[in-house]
This record gives structure tokens, sequence and C-alpha cells, in this order.
């Protein structure tokens, strides 16, 4: 990009992991309308799968993204090998050691409790590897405006802290949720669902959406236990977390005047497809 950009253009980023569906070409359209050069890079990142048949069965179709970012206008489509992103050591050191923070060079960052609770507690390490990478890419593009989805809430929070720990002159811009006509959140895993399943995770969206409305009426606790219920009647659905969350720390709250501003954020097992929802309660 620095070859391609002078000092008056505005520059957005829009990182990705490939299998694109609307919900990445929202972030497109964003940065289109905010910028004057728009870039998408599309990088399946090992560091950060903690599940190696995960990181095999990750959908790779290159040429049909490619298609969909030259529909969309995005003007530069940035397509690393491993070897270009990675050292070997860097690898070899995933391997040993999750919990390894010297892939900022010589500065740290820490997360602290961001990363200690939901996909944190639950995917060791997977943070680490989005921070590494996001921040890797970020100094190969050297953008102004970054576009996350806000599908990923607790990564767009890891990103922000990122940016602002390491002084990085980038904006970061959220982006809602993209769904499928029946609700469910778009994703590249969806790809691997069958129709029936593809059915059945509508709950989770529908889920979502009665928490939001009955948290008038009802306390934490009691929204909890209706999620619970709600997801544990479906047998084909495996519930890993239903959390009620600060927005801003994503610790879980216990009444709502703990925080601001609350989201709602759930995790789930449909056959071996794992998939993430939130929605903001206020
Ligand atoms: P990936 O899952 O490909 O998502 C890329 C971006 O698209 C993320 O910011 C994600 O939140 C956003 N996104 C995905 N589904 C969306 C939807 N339904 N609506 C709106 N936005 C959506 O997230 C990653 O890749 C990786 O962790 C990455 C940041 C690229 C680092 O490897």
């Amino acid at each position: 990009m620095v070859n391609v950009k002078n000092k008056q253009t505005i520059a957005g980023f829009i990182p990705t992991m490939g299998a694109l569906h609307q919900g990445h070409i929202s972030l497109v359209n964003a940065a289109k309308a905010q910028c004057d050069l728009t870039v998408c890079s599309i990088f399946v990142n090992p560091t950060q799968f903690n599940d190696l048949s995960d990181l095999k069965n990750y959908p790779r179709t290159f040429d049909a993204d490619c298609q969909l970012l030259d529909a969309a206008q995005c003007d530069v489509v940035f397509i690393p090998e491993v070897s270009e992103i990675y050292t070997f050591k860097e690898l070899e050191l995933k391997k040993l050691n999750f919990e390894d923070k010297s892939w900022t060079e010589s500065k740290t960052v820490d997360f602290g409790s961001l990363v200690k609770v939901m996909e944190g507690a639950h995917r060791p390490g997977h943070f680490n590897g989005v921070a590494q990478v996001v921040s890797k890419l970020f100094r190969i593009t050297e953008p102004d405006k970054a576009y996350f989805g806000q599908k990923d809430f607790q990564q767009l929070a890891v990103i922000r802290s990122m940016v602002n720990q390491l002084a990085m002159p980038i904006e970061i811009i959220a982006c809602p949720i993209i769904r499928e006509p029946n609700g469910l959140a778009m994703s590249s895993r969806n790809e691997r669902l069958t129709k029936e399943e593809r059915d059945k995770a509508s709950l989770i969206s529908k889920t979502l959406y009665k928490v939001k409305e009955l948290q008038t009426i009802k306390t934490i606790a009691e929204l909890k236990a209706f999620a619970e219920d709600q997801i544990k009647a479906e047998p084909l659905i495996n519930l890993e977390y239903f959390e009620i969350s600060d927005a801003e720390t994503l610790q879980p709250i216990t009444d709502y005047k703990q925080a601001k501003s609350v989201v709602a954020c759930i995790a789930i097992k449909l056959g071996s497809v794992r998939l993430i929802d939130n929605v903001i309660l206020y």
C-alpha cells in the first residue's frame, strides 16, 4: 500500500480469513464510503487456531473471494503466504507456548482480564494469535482506518486495546452484524452446516433478541437462565457459554447498574461447527 498511497490518501483496511460473504463485503462497503483506497487481506492465520482440525477445515475459496471483492470495487487484495507473515521461530513458539507474548518485537501487549473470559477462556492463545497477525498486517498495509465486525465483539475490544497500547495511528471502526434471512449471523463457518443445522442455528439469534426484549422485566440471573433453557431445549445445539457482560471490559455482570453498556454473548457448537453471536442490550 505504501507504493500506491500518497500523504493525502485515506486508506481503509479490512483484514479477513477469506471464504467471504456479505458480512465481509459490508466492511468493504463501509471502507469505500469513508476512504480513498480500500485494501482487503485474505490470510487464514495459523497462530489463532487452537484446534488443528478447525484450521485444516477452514474454507478456502480464493477465486470466489476475489470475484466478490472485484464486484465490491475493492482496490487492493493482499493474499500473503504463511512464510511472508511468520518466521519459522514464531510458528514454533506458537506450538510450544500459547501464551507467548514476544510477538510485538520488543514491545509487549497485555490484554489482562479482557482475554480471560468468553472466547479467550475457551480458546487459549486465540487472541494472542489474532493480535499478532493484525499487528503485522497493520505494519505492512499502514492503514488510516481499519474495519472490524461487531460479530466478533471481543476481538474488536482486543484490537482496540492493542492499538491503544502500541499507540498505533489507526482508527478502528466497528461495523454491525450482517445476518441471514433467518437471523443467523453470517459466518464462513456456516458453509459447513447442513440445511437442517442452518435452520436450527436460527435459535441462537432468536434467543439473543428475546433476551434483549426481556431485559426490562427480568434480572440478569433470570435472563441467563432463560437463554440457557432455550438453547438446551434443542438437542442438536451444545451451549459453550452465554454471558451478559459490560460491553467495555467484557467482564460478566450480575446487576444492570454495574455497566453503562451491556452485551449478551453466546458460543455454541452444532455438530463440529462452533458459532458465536451477540447482541447489545443497551
Ligand atoms: P474473519 O472471520 O474472516 O472476519 C473478518 C472480519 O469480518 C472480522 O472483523 C469479522 O468480525 C467480520 N465479520 C465476519 N462475519 C460478519 C458478519 N456477519 N457481519 C459483520 N462483520 C462480520 O475475524 C477474522 O477473520 C480474523 O480473526 C482476523 C481479524 C482477519 C485476523 O486473522
